[in-house]
């Protein structure tokens, strides 16, 4: 039975990216402390934590998921003190902190590395990386931004990175590397963070022999066929790992929690890593990836409903995150279109009208499902991709790693509008902003939705507030016989409805509408691409 304190079942979590959600001190870059101003408006949207992607010190060649030192905060952020600020003001609007750890690998610039660079091949230096002799990179494996992922240094040597050349993985059967983990977790934890999402979360352990592997590496790009976990991803070693990190948590109170970023199937699999001894959730990859159709996204509920419950864990929900084009853009193109690796100029663009209004629908059958959902900043503002970004202000490593042939992820990574007619739309208090704002971001600025019914913000804040008085997040899922492209189901005395169909859908006779994503018709239908919540 989950504990009393287990705080994480039911949780909405809400992702902050910092570059992008507020940036206090002009410079055009988010940072902690405006974060901390803004903390109070996440209270009144109603979420219970919020994650914070990486704000290390760290040269950014990964917006900051290369951590050159894990102990501190970049300065382009803030500082130590601002963090603790930060973490203490969520604490007082009674809002958990999660932060991000990157365990994989860490930044070229990283201490362990520099040493490992000036130390001869074959010193402990080394051994806390992955190098390798050879006149041939030591086998095929490829860089999930592109391109090989080996690197020659200058005395021959080659050493591994399945991201960027500046991200060398870490040699996880080296005793120090461990232990070195297990004491950063215990220094954000002493500062009082509430768990860590762990990134890249099944590629710690690589098979011993560094077996040939021709497949593309698809991680990020779409889950892996199902089969044989490649020798880079999802060995059984990660597991006693996480079994480890969990001991070390569970001597905190209140509990504090591990979330796996594991892109891992079938979901059977990546319930592995939330069973009863290691971490307390996994992101669910496979309903993100999930296109608009009922049957495709019943199959999927059911088969995270089954897999979790399987192994006590709780379910967790995601539509959208740093990594993947906006739900409000991907659901703008017809359902039968594949993951896109990022949209720009002269790429096919998506119908806007139709992907907000899909989104929202999307979003209120998320919120409704018994388990946690997290959601990542703007999607409360119905915000699109940018996907008309210049590729010359383009920083994210994969475009120029595939040799320009993925965009990759700036899209969805713009800094997000608060005022609609202030500079850089109340991002920061002059014009400056890491990655140029389109000029449609006026429209879905905070100030222009907050207290104006049918909004976005208004959707999500309403939806949150019902979810929380009806405890839908504790609930359990019954589907409810229906016919056609309709997918219903009751969670307790709630029944979610979304009409997928081209005619509009008839609610039960009797039900009370609570929240719909759209206004009903005439007749008091559920018209197209729309959800409903109704108390039956
Ligand atoms: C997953 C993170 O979400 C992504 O942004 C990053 O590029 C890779 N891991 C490498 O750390």
């Amino acid at each position: 039975m989950p504990s009393t304190d287990a705080w994480w079942r039911d949780a909405v979590i809400y992702q902050i990216y910092p570059r992008s959600f507020a940036d206090a001190n002009g410079d055009g870059m988010g940072d902690l402390p405006g974060i901390t101003t803004r903390l109070p408006r996440l209270r009144e949207l109603g979420i219970d934590a919020v994650w914070l992607s990486p704000f290390y010190v760290s040269p950014q060649h990964d917006a900051g998921y290369d951590v050159a030192d894990y102990r501190d905060v970049d300065p382009r952020f803030g500082s130590l003190g601002d963090a603790d600020k930060l973490i203490a003001t969520a604490h007082d609007h009674g809002l958990k902190v999660i932060v991000d750890l990157v365990p994989n690998h860490t930044s070229s610039e990283h201490a362990w590395f520099r040493a490992a660079l000036a130390a001869p091949p074959g010193s402990p230096e080394r051994e806390r990386y992955i190098f390798r002799d050879g006149a041939e990179p030591p086998n095929s494996w490829q860089s999930v931004f592109g391109g090989s992922a080996w690197q020659r240094t200058d005395d021959g040597q080659w050493y591994l990175h399945l991201f960027d050349v500046s991200q060398p993985d870490l040699n996880w059967d080296h005793p120090e590397v461990r232990a070195e983990f297990l004491d950063i977790l215990r220094f954000w934890l002493d500062r009082g963070v509430d768990g860590f999402r762990v990134d890249v979360a099944h590629g710690l352990i690589k098979d011993a022999d560094l077996t040939d592997w021709t497949q593309p590496s698809v991680v990020l790009g779409g889950l892996d066929p199902v089969g044989p976990p490649p020798p880079m991803w999802d060995q059984e070693g990660v597991h006693e790992i996480y079994r480890e990190w969990r001991t070390v948590l569970d001597g905190y109170s209140p509990a504090r929690i591990l979330v796996a970023e594991a892109w891992v199937q079938p979901e059977e699999r990546l319930a592995r890593y939330v069973r009863p001894d290691e971490m307390h959730q996994a992101f669910n990859f496979p309903y993100l990836e999930a296109p608009w159709l009922p049957a495709e996204l019943r199959a999927v509920i059911d088969s995270s409903l089954a897999a979790t419950g399987a192994v006590g864990a709780t379910t967790t929900w995601v539509l959208s995150n740093h990594d993947v084009v906006r739900h409000a853009s991907r659901l703008g193109f017809p359902a039968e279109t594949g993951r896109k690796p990022g949209i720009g100029i002269g790429d096919p663009q998506p119908d806007t009208g139709l992907g907000l209004r899909r989104a929202r629908a999307a979003s209120l059958l998320m919120l409704g499902l018994p388990g946690s959902a997290y959601l990542y900043q703007g999607e409360e503002l119905g915000l699109p991709e940018h996907t008309t970004l210049a590729d010359e202000v383009r920083e994210d490593p994969a475009w120029e790693r595939s040799g320009h042939t993925e965009r990759g992820r700036d899209g969805c990574r713009v800094p997000i509008p608060w005022e609609a007619d202030a500079p850089s739309y109340g991002f920061g208090p002059g014009d400056d902003s890491w990655l140029p704002q389109p000029a449609i971001w006026a429209e879905y600025a905070l100030d222009r939705q907050i207290g104006v019914a049918g909004s976005t913000w208004e959707l999500y804040r309403s939806a949150l507030a019902a979810r929380r008085e009806h405890d839908l997040g504790n609930g359990a899922l019954v589907w409810s016989a229906t016919e056609g492209d309709v997918l219903a189901f009751r969670n307790g005395e709630i029944l979610v409805l979304t009409n997928f169909g081209q005619e509009a859908a008839e609610l039960p006779s009797g039900a009370r509408v609570l929240l719909s994503s759209e206004p009903l018709d005439g007749d008091g239908r559920v018209p197209t691409d729309v959800t409903v919540w109704a108390a039956v």
